[in-house]
């Protein structure tokens, strides 16, 4: 699979998922970087607004892959600002993608995924692995978000998140070989 993972992190746990999914996939990465600082109130208004923050990116090209794997976190339900300015460059010829994240998942599940990606890149993704914080931690007490958001996953965890975005792909590509065939 000739896969290109784009990612971004703001605090090391998309960076230790992206580093894993590349690796199971011998995929070559490109890094998003913030151009500004950003904190949490930053992220809000980003959210809010509906912004496109600057971004220290090396060139965004998809062209000849097989698949681009995004990663990075979901902030307020949406996928994170910073990934926005490489989805517009890359919407008029995007493939295959799709688009994986290690979020806190203390609310549950993040619905509203696959519609912002479909409305920012003009097409479905073909997987997407919404992972949780919460489901590494016990069931009880009901993880909070106070107890995701502070959390760090290790390697070993960032590996297993990894396999399962990697299995996710395989199903989708196997559903659509089954589709053409
Ligand atoms: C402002 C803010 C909003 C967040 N909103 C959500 C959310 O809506 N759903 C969710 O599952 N996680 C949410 N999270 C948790 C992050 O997705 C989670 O901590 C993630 O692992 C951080 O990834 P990073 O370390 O790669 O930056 C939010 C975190 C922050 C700081």
């Amino acid at each position: 699979m000739n896969a290109l993972v784009i990612s971004y992190s703001y605090t090391g746990n998309n960076e230790a998922l992206a580093n894993g999914v590349a690796s199971l996939l011998r995929a070559d990465r490109v890094r998003i970087e913030d151009a500004k600082r950003r904190s949490g109130w930053t992220v809000f208004l980003d959210m809010l607004m509906d912004r496109t923050p600057p971004t220290v990116r090396p060139a965004c090209e998809a062209e000849g892959r097989d698949v681009v794997v995004f990663i990075g976190p979901v902030w307020m339900g949406m996928v994170a600002s910073p990934l926005r300015a490489c989805f517009e460059r890359l919407r008029p010829t995007i493939g295959r993608y799709a688009f994986a994240s290690v979020s806190g998942g203390a609310d549950g599940p993040n619905p509203g995924l696959a519609a912002e990606l479909e409305r920012r890149l003009g097409k479905a993704p073909v997987a997407i692995a919404d992972l949780h914080i919460a489901g590494l931690l016990p069931p009880e007490p009901r993880p909070r978000r106070k107890d995701t958001s502070a959390y760090r996953i290790s390697g070993e965890e960032a590996g297993r998140l990894a396999e399962a975005v990697v299995a996710a792909l395989r199903d989708a590509a196997s559903r659509d070989a089954t589709a053409r065939a």
